[in-house]
């Protein structure tokens, strides 16, 4: 069984942040397809944001949803006007994902990552916190806060074993730190002061909209150039990949559903080393492009990123088990859907690397900045 979402005739106004990023802007997509309430996004718009995906969406959608859907351009950072905001939209669900993500980048500048993944959850919390102290006792119990985050906080496995909740945190980069921080800041406004949390720990996303910074997109955007594909160490490290639409349904479904102060890891069920990524990208390009000469040639081992993390599996049985969820697309369609979309849209990620001024450059090298 796997389960489609349906949103709740008392959620009438649903808060997310971070709905200019990649995961952010599909919840916000199937958000306004699946729902009449009003959809607020709140997005400090930093580097790799856009609202392209969205802009498209609401045109399509027509009048009626555009007059459902608000856009404010805020950095959680600010405490003041974080809370201002919270207190005029009077949210019914907030879906926390504005975040910074990329591994590589926290290493060159952490920074912003403590700026934006701590500090503006911390203040998103106080926020929420106080605005449900105050709701009136019907709204307060139906109110959630759910913390969208990442299976890293757990570190690094072996060739063995599977991350689930019960794993302890053992994050090894300056972004899962920051991540798991957030985690527990967020479990602990539950604890302490009763605030109702969900939090889901998910693994690698990938689909159509992904800034071309992290693995796949990137890869793809080379191969199209005919540039290098740099594959970091020997190649062997492992991720367990989930197509980005699954890991919406995965995320409202425990919003709506899910039980108050739990959290629930979700996965791919799709392992693969990134040689097995990076060649199965390139068979697929092969394939559509018509190419004579394969492009895994252009696959070039490059040095290892520091600290990598050498393997994340998810075991998703808990909220396979409570929700029904488990993942709609192998990794073998989901890829296919994603090559598609990017051939298709390669003029959009040259746009967006021309916006914000990266060239597909190697970033992560501990040259701090
Ligand atoms: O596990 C969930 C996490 O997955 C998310 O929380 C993060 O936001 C997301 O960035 C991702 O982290 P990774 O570090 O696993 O993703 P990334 O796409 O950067 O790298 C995937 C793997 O591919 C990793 O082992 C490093 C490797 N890699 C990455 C790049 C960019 C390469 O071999 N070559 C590359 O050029």
């Amino acid at each position: 069984m796997s389960t489609s979402v349906s949103i709740p005739e008392n959620i009438k106004k649903i808060l997310v942040t971070g709905g200019c990023g990649f995961i952010g802007g599909a919840v916000i997509r199937k958000l306004l397809k699946s729902t009449d309430a009003e959809i607020f996004n709140i997005d400090k718009v930093g580097k790799v944001s856009d609202l392209t995906s969205l802009d498209k969406v609401i045109k399509k959608l027509g009048q009626s949803k555009e007059s459902k859907y608000y856009f404010i351009q805020l950095d959680l950072a600010d405490e003041t006007l974080t809370e201002k905001v919270i207190f005029d939209i009077e949210p019914d669900l907030i879906i926390h994902l504005a975040a910074e993500s990329h591994v590589d980048r926290s290493i060159d500048g952490p920074d912003l990552f403590i700026k934006s993944n701590i500090i503006g959850t911390f203040n998103l919390l106080q926020s929420a916190l106080k605005y449900w102290q105050k709701l009136p006792s019907n709204k307060k119990e139906s109110f959630r806060f759910h913390h969208v985050s990442t299976d890293e906080v757990f570190g690094s496995l072996g060739a063995i074993g599977q991350f689930s909740e019960s794993t302890p945190y053992d994050p090894r980069s300056p972004y899962s730190a920051s991540k798991a921080a957030s985690d527990h800041l967020v479990n602990a406004w539950h604890h302490t002061y009763g605030l109702p949390i969900v939090i889901t720990n998910c693994s690698n996303n990938y689909g159509p909209w992904q800034f071309p910074e992290k693995l796949i997109p990137l890869a793809i955007y080379k191969a199209f150039n005919n540039k290098k594909i740099p594959l970091y160490g020997k190649g062997l490290n492992v991720r367990d990949w989930l197509y980005v639409e699954d890991h919406v349904e995965a995320i409202l479904l425990t919003a709506i559903n899910g039980r108050i102060g739990e959290s629930y890891c979700i996965g791919g069920n799709a392992e693969k080393t990134n040689k097995e990524v990076l060649e199965s990208i390139c068979n697929i390009m092969d394939r559509k492009l018509k190419k004579e000469d394969t492009l895994k040639n252009l696959i070039t081992l490059v040095e290892d990123r520091p600290g990598h993390d050498q393997r994340y599996s998810i075991n998703f049985s808990r909220i396979n088990e409570e929700l029904g969820w488990k993942p709609k697309h192998s990794f073998e369609e989901g890829l296919e859907l994603t090559v598609n979309w990017y051939i298709e849209n390669i003029y959009w990620c040259e746009e967006m690397m021309r916006k914000s001024n990266y060239n597909a450059e190697r970033v992560g090298l501990r040259n701090y900045k």
